[in-house]
């Protein structure tokens, strides 16, 4: 498998929980490079542009005030397959139907307070990682 990168979001849930040693530990297991990382906090505007795919969907509203009500991690993670294997080390959306030992399945509270964002594709994962970062970050 070719090595690739991926966009990685330790969200407000598991930030607000102090989590990010616990999930940056993870990272590193699992055996990713960490080339970018920043903590900030989202705007409901700077929320809606990154979830723009999900819009029209009923969740949208909630989904974006969740993602803008704290601070976050934004990471651009490096391994071979790094967009799959991101996923697998997250879990399914839905924490009560994660995989044990995932991360979303040990330390995720519900649907929408899942602790971790990831892309889903190498269109989105390109999207995603000049959303949040320049050329020069991630050299
Ligand atoms: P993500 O984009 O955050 O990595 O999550 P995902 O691909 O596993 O799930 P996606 O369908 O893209 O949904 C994005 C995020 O929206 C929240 N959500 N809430 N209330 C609901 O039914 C619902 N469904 C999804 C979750 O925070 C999910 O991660
Ligand atoms: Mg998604």
């Amino acid at each position: 498998m070719a090595t690739e990168r991926t966009f990685a979001i330790i969200k407000p849930d598991a930030v607000g929980r102090n989590l990010q040693g616990e999930i940056l530990a993870r990272i590193i297991k699992a055996g990713f490079k960490i080339i970018a990382i920043k903590s900030m906090r989202l705007t409901k505007e700077e929320a809606s542009g990154f979830y723009a795919v999900h819009r029209d969907r009923p969740f949208f509203g909630e989904l974006t005030d969740f993602m803008s009500s704290g601070k976050i991690f934004a990471m651009v993670l490096e391994a071979d397959g790094a967009i799959s294997k991101w996923r697998e080390t997250m879990g399914a959306t839905d924490p009560k139907r994660a995989s044990p030992g995932t991360i979303r399945r040990d330390l995720g509270s519900s649907i929408q307070m899942n602790c971790t964002h990831g892309s889903d594709a190498p269109e989105t994962a390109a999207f995603e990682m000049s959303y949040f970062f320049s050329g020069l970050e991630l050299i």
